[in-house]
């Protein structure tokens, strides 16, 4: 019987055939559903390069791109996100968090879901206002924790998606003892407030509708993400080639 994950692998390796260089996916990729203590089998290269930039599977990105370019070419959907920085501008939050309500789950979007607070947070540190980065990086531990006086509960969602006796670990609990204190804990709150689980499938919002707010409060580097040496730019850059060899 052929498994759905048989299935894949060779579809996989026939869409690999079709490269004229072999790709090697990393640890990151596949581990989980495989064990990644056992070595990769690896048929013969016969002689074929390995890829070393971009990967013909995927669109092309610009050679500079911007944020708005790893929305296009490179992250999922994003209504998430959108409809968020809407609901935000809605209830008259101010710039900088309405950009952090557009940003707070790109991680998800676009890189890694697990820890996405975090890896959201430091992909955008070199880019955002410190204040942006900090409120996104806690937003993931508050979205645990109820705070009546801004009517926030704890998702239902959560009770859907993790049981109704999911406890968060204590290193969440200590984040958000942290966060609870801060100078900035109603800002990363606010993201809490404004992030949408439920939201409308029917109601479009377009990125360009934040083209000025991103231009006043985002810092694109002018030799586009992923090649200003910024402490998170390997980080664009492994987005923009997520299967380079090295
Ligand atoms: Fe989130
Ligand atoms: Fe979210």
């Amino acid at each position: 019987m052929t498994t759905t994950m048989q299935r894949a692998e060779a579809a996989e390796h026939a869409m690999s055939e079709e490269l004229d260089r072999i790709v090697v996916k990393s640890v990151l990729y596949t581990s989980g559903e495989r064990d990644p203590r056992v070595p990769v089998p690896r048929p013969p290269d016969q002689g074929k390069l390995y890829l070393m930039g971009h990967d013909p599977r995927l669109p092309k990105m610009p050679d500079k791109p911007t944020l708005f370019d790893f929305f296009r070419y490179r992250f999922g959907p994003s209504a998430h996100m959108l409809q968020s920085a809407r609901l935000a501008q809605k209830n008259g939050l101010g710039e900088k968090l309405v950009l952090a309500c557009l940003l707070h789950d790109i991680a998800v979007a676009g890189f890694i879901r697990s820890d996405h607070g975090y890896w959201s947070a430091q992909l955008l540190e070199p880019y955002v206002d410190e204040e942006v980065s900090w409120a996104i990086r806690y937003h993931q531990t508050l979205r645990f924790f109820a705070d009546e006086s801004v009517g926030y509960k704890y998702p239902e969602t959560y009770v859907k998606l993790f049981g109704a006796d999911y406890q968060p670990e204590p290193h969440i609990q200590a984040a958000y003892r942290y966060a609870r204190d801060h100078k900035w804990y109603m800002s990363s709150r606010l993201i809490t407030v404004n992030d949408l689980y439920s939201f409308d499938p029917n109601a479009k919002v377009e990125l360009d509708e934040f083209t000025d707010v991103v231009g006043r409060h985002f810092k694109q580097p002018k030799e586009g993400l992923g090649f200003d040496a910024s402490p998170s730019s390997h980080m664009w850059r492994t987005i923009n080639w997520p299967t380079r060899y090295l």
